[in-house]
């Protein structure tokens, strides 16, 4: 049986995972975080007290760093529940370097294609319509302002709790614009069969009901 994929992509806190929870909620499909990998895996470089900027380094953990999403989108790092800490400032600062190296790349990219083999999938990322899931049935690229993104990240850091400044989150969101579509090895951009949404002036509702349609239109009406 052919499963169905949905790519979701877009630079740093455009509200992807959002809108990609909603929207596998709605048509009860699995969600899959594949940036919560890549933070998890630095969860685990920093946890060694090692230099997330050192590529040899951080590429010799492989082997040591066992990563799984749970349906209940939990996320564990050998066997430890880092759902929260994947998500500190110093994890923001650091993620962008991990996920730029090839090998790092390599061993999650195989993961996310095993999961998607087997499941109607909502996937999200950086480069998930362009080289995880190339024939993705559906495929999004959701962009806002970098201020809008600075707000959104900045508003929900506070509900949770995570102390940081406006000023700060801006400047991390920019500096990962850069490295994630700057790095060598399948970086940030839209494929060229992925439909542009625009989300810097519309609320969440009105990203997954455009999301729903694109689906629609591609797919056809369903009932998961
Ligand atoms: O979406 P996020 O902010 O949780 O992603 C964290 C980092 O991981 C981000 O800097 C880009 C990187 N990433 C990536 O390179 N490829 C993906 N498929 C997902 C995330």
């Amino acid at each position: 049986m052919n499963h169905i994929s949905i790519a979701i992509d877009g630079p740093a806190a455009a509200g992807k995972s959002t809108v990609a929870k909603r929207v596998a909620e709605i048509l009860g499909f699995t969600y899959i975080d594949t940036g919560a990998m890549y933070r998890a895996f630095t969860v685990h470089v920093l946890n060694k007290g090692l230099d997330p900027k050192d590529e040899k380094v951080s590429c010799s953990l492989i082997p040591d760093v066992d990563i799984k999403l749970t349906s209940d989108n939990k996320v564990y790092l050998n066997g430890e529940d880092v759902t929260r800490r994947i998500r500190e400032p110093d994890v923001n600062a650091n993620v962008s370097y991990i996920a730029s190296y090839k090998d790092i790349r390599l061993a999650l990219v195989e993961q996310q294609r095993k999961m998607a083999k087997n499941d109607n999938v909502v996937m999200d990322g950086r480069d998930i319509g362009t080289y995880v899931l190339p024939d993705a049935s559906v495929k999004i690229f959701q962009i806002a302002s970098v201020e809008t993104r600075a707000i959104r990240r900045y508003e929900e850091n506070m509900q949770k709790g995570i102390p940081c400044t406006l000023e700060d989150i801006e400047n991390d969101v920019r500096k990962r614009d850069y490295i994630d579509s700057h790095r060598d090895f399948a970086p940030l951009k839209a494929a060229p069969d992925s439909v542009l949404v625009d989300t810097s002036f519309m609320s969440v509702d009105e990203v997954v009901n455009a999301v729903l349609e694109i689906v629609k239109n591609k797919c056809g009406d369903f009932n998961a």
